[in-house]
């Protein structure tokens, strides 16, 4: 299955233009061949402004996978997971599990990601943390399962049992 995927880069610094974005190549670049990429961009840290995106590309521009990056740290406008939290349906906690496993085996910084993994209609959202060496770390954790996840959510795979 060819997927959609949409890359949005939460920065307030990238939004205002002070600080280019390397984070969001880097995701380009280690999906390789996996998946299509349709939409690429970029919002500042504002909650309502991340949710508002979020649901955008979930509802209207039907992207399969969303994978956002930044904002998942302690620092006062860090919010990408409340926002992601406030449009999610359902919770995928074995997805950020798996890439704070992988982290925490590179650096004890890695427990300081709060991303999480939600489901909304048939998008499932990912956030990763901001920095390209973060998100090439985490996307090496969880690309193998990606497929599988997008396929199930889309109600393709469906002997799940039998592919393993
Ligand atoms: N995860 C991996 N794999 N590699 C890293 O270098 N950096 C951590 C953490 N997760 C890191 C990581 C650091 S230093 C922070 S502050 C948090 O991600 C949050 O990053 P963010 O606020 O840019 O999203």
């Amino acid at each position: 299955m060819n997927f959609r995927t949409a890359v949005l880069t939460i920065s307030d610094s990238g939004s205002r233009g002070e600080r280019q974005d390397l984070s969001g190549p880097a995701i380009v670049e280690s999906l390789d061949t996996l998946s299509t990429v349709v939409w690429t961009g970029m919002v500042p840290d504002n909650r309502e402004q991340i949710a508002a995106c979020l649901r955008q590309l979930a509802d209207e521009n039907k992207a399969e996978l969303i994978l956002t990056t930044g904002g998942t740290g302690l620092a006062p406008r860090d919010v990408t997971p409340e926002a992601t939290l406030e449009v999610a349906e359902k919770l995928v906690p074995g997805i950020a599990e798996a890439m704070r496993a992988e982290s925490m085996r590179i650096t004890s910084r890695g427990m300081l990601s709060r991303g999480i993994a939600a489901v909304r209609g048939h998008s499932l959202i990912i956030n990763l943390p901001g920095s390209p060496k973060a998100v090439r770390e985490c996307l090496h954790a969880i690309l193998p399962a990606l497929p599988h996840a997008v396929e199930t959510l889309c109600g393709l795979a469906r002997e799940c049992a039998a592919q393993e």
